[in-house]
């Protein structure tokens, strides 16, 4: 009989724990789609002053030393910290172990504060790396059967097991997964010697990259497979426009690069049960509950009242999601009779126009500068459309969010959005969203315009929101692939 696989994984972001984006929901829920088909599961980050760990846990008896560089003494004795254990019926299970080094991860945030990005983030991650072999080193005799590690944080994590652990790490295949190539861990050179990083992987081929050393592009050379979040995103990196100044280096590499699309938790992401929402729908009872979410989400956001389509999204704002693109529609989907929402924060410059938009259209547009998981959902749950202008997208999870509560998405053709909406017919038939062939302004306010029509027109709205509802985005399948990929290099191996 052939053994529970045994999967490590390696992540700056758990949902439940500490999250600024789509990481943490993927990492949190594929761990525990993958344990529930029948595997041991173990998640390893680090505990963050942020981080909300709930009260049921324990701490190893003893401390794990972590070797982060080549001097005798640059060997830190983080504690670790363990939640209980998830079970399921297959015998799976999904264990989450927390670094605790207080010196490195006790602040005020997960990658900076208020006042920057930490300087010492290579450092940070290199021991959550590090750490997390160690841990997995510990808690498996024998070890992991396969190394799972997400986005550059966790990229050291394929470099030493390759490299300066040994010969049975050298031999524990690994599986690097993009979640985003615009974040790639660029160092200066002198950070190889403090990062315990060999010299001889300074080349071109794995570490340097335009005169620095590029983590991203280490894990991507030396994984046995490199993964990203959607198929479509999966060739747009071997593109000179999508590729971050990694796409000849990714097309060396394509031969081990899959596109796996992401799914969402259908069980705590489900507006049926969904205890953040006043009141709770199916497919089945979506108009009312949703009429009644929508009037409620106006008056919790000091909204007019009105008939009018409500135009909503929740994003991180940054150039890559594109709210540019629509800014300039507020003034024209106002004048049709449409809300605006806006939830989100990030960049200054984006910030300042939302906040300056909603001071221009009293009534019409409400922002909230915040990132509130709660208030996004009732925001899923009571928008007519849902807006994803993203200039690039890796996979999206908010469209997935909008579809599974009853909001049609109005998005980009790009990476993961192109994946997971397909356009709607104008008599409702077919489709579940609208879609922007371009990320532009015309190419976005033509897709608002089609909506605003669609939006008369109560059947063919029924018809799509029903099919985006019913759409099976549950990590169900997306787990099955990563299960048959950790099975194929378990094999091999
Ligand atoms: C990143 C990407 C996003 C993706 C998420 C999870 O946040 O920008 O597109 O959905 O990771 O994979």
């Amino acid at each position: 009989m052939s053994h529970t696989p045994r999967i490590l994984m390696v992540s700056s972001e758990v949902e439940s724990l500490a999250r600024t984006g789509g990481l943490g929901d993927v990492v949190e829920a594929l761990s525990l789609a993958v344990a529930r088909g029948g595997a041991h599961v173990i998640v390893v980050t680090p505990l963050y002053g942020v981080s909300r760990v709930p009260k049921e846990r324990t701490r190893w008896p003893r401390a794990v030393p972590v070797r982060h560089g080549w001097g005798a003494d640059d060997v830190r004795h983080p504690g670790v910290v363990e939640l209980e254990t998830t079970h399921f019926p297959s015998g799976g299970t999904r264990r989450i172990c927390l670094i605790d080094d207080p010196g490195l991860y006790a602040r005020s945030g997960i990658y900076g504060d208020p006042w920057g990005t930490f300087g010492d983030n290579a450092l940070r991650f290199a021991v959550l790396s590090r750490g997390a072999l160690e841990i997995a080193g510990r808690a498996w005799d024998g070890g992991p059967d396969v190394i799972h590690a997400h986005d550059w944080h966790a990229s050291l994590a394929v470099i030493y097991a390759r490299t300066v652990m040994g010969e049975r790490w050298a031999r524990t295949p690994s599986v690097f997964t993009i979640h985003n190539l615009s974040f790639q861990g660029v160092l200066g050179e002198h950070m190889v010697d403090q990062l315990h990083v060999p010299r001889s992987l300074l080349t071109p081929s794995v570490l340097w990259h335009e005169g620095q050393v590029n983590l991203m592009k280490g894990a991507t050379a030396l994984a046995d497979r490199v993964t990203t979040v959607s198929p479509t995103y999966a060739r747009e990196i071997l593109t000179p426009e999508g590729g971050f100044g990694l796409d000849e280096h990714l097309r060396a590499h394509s031969a081990k690069l899959v596109g796996i699309v992401n799914g969402i938790d259908t069980e705590r992401f489900d507006p049926a049960k969904d205890g953040c929402l006043g009141f709770r729908f199916d497919a089945g009872t979506a108009s009312h509950g949703r009429a009644a979410c929508k009037k409620a989400l106006r008056a919790e956001l000091g909204l007019a009242d009105g008939d009018g389509p409500l135009f909503a999204t929740v994003s991180r704002l940054t150039w890559q999601k594109g709210i540019d693109l629509v800014l300039p529609l507020f003034a024209d989907l106002v004048s049709r009779g449409a809300k605006v929402v806006v939830v989100g924060q990030g960049e200054t410059w984006l910030e300042d126009q939302l906040v300056s938009a909603q001071a221009r259209f009293p009534g019409d547009v409400a922002v909230r500068i915040a990132f509130d998981p709660a208030l996004s959902r009732r925001v899923y749950a009571a928008a007519d459309f849902f807006l994803v202008p993203s200039r690039f997208e890796p996979c999206g999870l908010t469209q997935l969010y909008a579809m599974r509560y009853g909001a049609i998405p109005i998005v980009t053709d790009v990476g993961g959005l192109h994946d997971t909406v397909q356009p709607a017919s104008a008599d409702g038939g077919a489709g579940t969203g609208f879609v922007a062939p371009r990320a532009e302004v015309g190419a976005m306010r033509a897709a608002c315009v089609a909506a605003c029509e669609v939006f008369g027109d109560r059947e063919v709205m029924a018809k799509i929101r029903s099919r985006g509802m019913q759409a099976d985005v549950s990590w169900n399948a997306p787990a099955r692939e990563y299960r048959a990929l950790y099975e194929t290099l378990r094999r091999h191996a």
